[in-house]
């Protein structure tokens, strides 16, 4: 998407074409910052420390962390142990195993003297391909947005409720979530986006709205808890959030407060989606709440906020008693009978089995 002038995607190859290039989501909206990584310890920090984020975009820079790993070293250890590294840096978005796996499950039969190069041309098809399946996205629930806007009066808008940041900075472009808004917009469909500000980290309102400003996207931003008090009035026409991983059986793990949403959403008949590309499917898991483990972060990111002060300086404030502990579960499951459809790269999947398997035969 564009900055400024510029076209960025998140994630690119530096021109020492051995290191990449990403944009330090921790300073937004504040700085635009981008940084150079050409070590596997420096990927690993920079997934672990959320510099990158997103369910995609955390599997596209470990594919690069494996291609870089190649470089240094590609013997069949040294592939094992860099999956094992990145691995452990973030437990719940299974688009990180995916792309360890496939990375992995490519190299493995080459001599490895050919593995590095290959590594860093299957990495850029990774990226590429999340590309094309975020359009494809975009288009799918495109058709429910014109919809949605079909039964109104002509021009009215469409009010959208997000949560988290399903956008262009949690995938490589377009984003999931945010693709169909993207789309609608440059369709001439008036739309507007209730941006929950997503504590405690608020990538809603850091990330989110960052976005839809830079995109000329009308957007609100409101508390967590300000959306079921919306439905009840009227106010929100469907909700599109994203998601870290959704099981075989359609149940949806996502940015904590996620689950609420789907609550009040089916309390007030305003349809829930979830936009998701295949690989954020996990088919090995079935039941999301037994099976999906869920992160756990500092109780810091509770009791701290970052902001930016009157004087310009980026800094974090306490928000609580020194000392009062925070828990801080980063992710919870919305069962799929709360979900109105998943909007994958293929068409709009009923979140159940049947469901998925009728859009991905090829699974059973
Ligand atoms: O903790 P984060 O910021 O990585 O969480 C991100 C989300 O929960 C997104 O909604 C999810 O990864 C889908 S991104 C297309």
């Amino acid at each position: 998407m564009n900055v400024g002038e510029r076209h960025y995607r998140t994630i690119w190859l530096s021109d020492d074409k051995h290191s990449v290039e990403i944009i330090d989501q921790r300073w937004l909206p504040h700085e635009f910052r981008v940084e150079t990584i050409g070590s596997v310890a420096g990927i690993a920090t920079a997934i672990r420390d959320m510099w990158v984020r997103g369910a995609p975009l955390i599997g596209v820079t470990a594919a690069y962390g494996v291609a870089i790993q190649m470089k240094d070293d590609p013997s069949d250890e040294a592939l094992d142990a860099v999956w094992e590294t990145l691995h452990k840096t973030r437990p719940t978005a299974i688009n990180l195993r995916w792309a360890l796996d496939e990375m992995r499950r490519f190299l493995k039969p080459l001599a490895p003297g050919e593995r590095a190069d290959a590594a860093y041309r299957r990495a850029a098809e990774i990226a590429d391909e999340d590309v094309g399946l975020n359009r494809a996205i975009g288009e799918n629930g495109l058709a429910i947005i014109r919809e949605i806007a079909a039964r109104k009066q002509p021009g009215e808008t469409v009010n959208i409720l997000t949560h988290c940041n399903a956008g262009w900075l949690a995938t490589v472009d377009y984003g999931t979530a945010t693709a169909p808004i993207y789309l609608a917009t440059e369709a001439g469909i008036p739309v507007h986006v209730y941006v929950d500000e997503t504590r405690p980290r608020n990538q809603g309102a850091q990330l989110t709205a960052w976005e839809m400003a830079g995109h000329g996207v009308p957007h609100t931003l409101i508390v967590d808890n300000a959306g079921g008090h919306l439905m009840q009035h009227g106010d929100i026409d469907m909700v599109i959030v994203g998601t870290d991983r959704t099981t075989a059986n359609g149940d949806v793990c996502n940015k904590i407060g996620t689950y609420l949403k789907a609550l009040a959403a089916a309390d007030n008949d305003v349809p829930f989606y979830v936009a998701l590309p295949s690989p954020t499917i996990d088919w090995t898991v079935a039941d999301g709440l037994a099976e999906i483990p869920i992160e756990e972060r500092s109780g810091d990111e509770v009791s701290l906020v970052w902001g930016k002060t009157a004087d310009g300086k980026i800094a974090q404030v306490r928000v609580s008693p020194d000392a009062t502990p925070a828990a801080n579960p980063a992710f919870d499951v919305t069962p799929a009978r709360l979900v109105t459809g998943l909007i994958t790269e293929r068409g709009v999947a009923k979140a159940s089995r049947e469901g998925l398997k009728a859009m991905f035969p090829e699974r059973d």
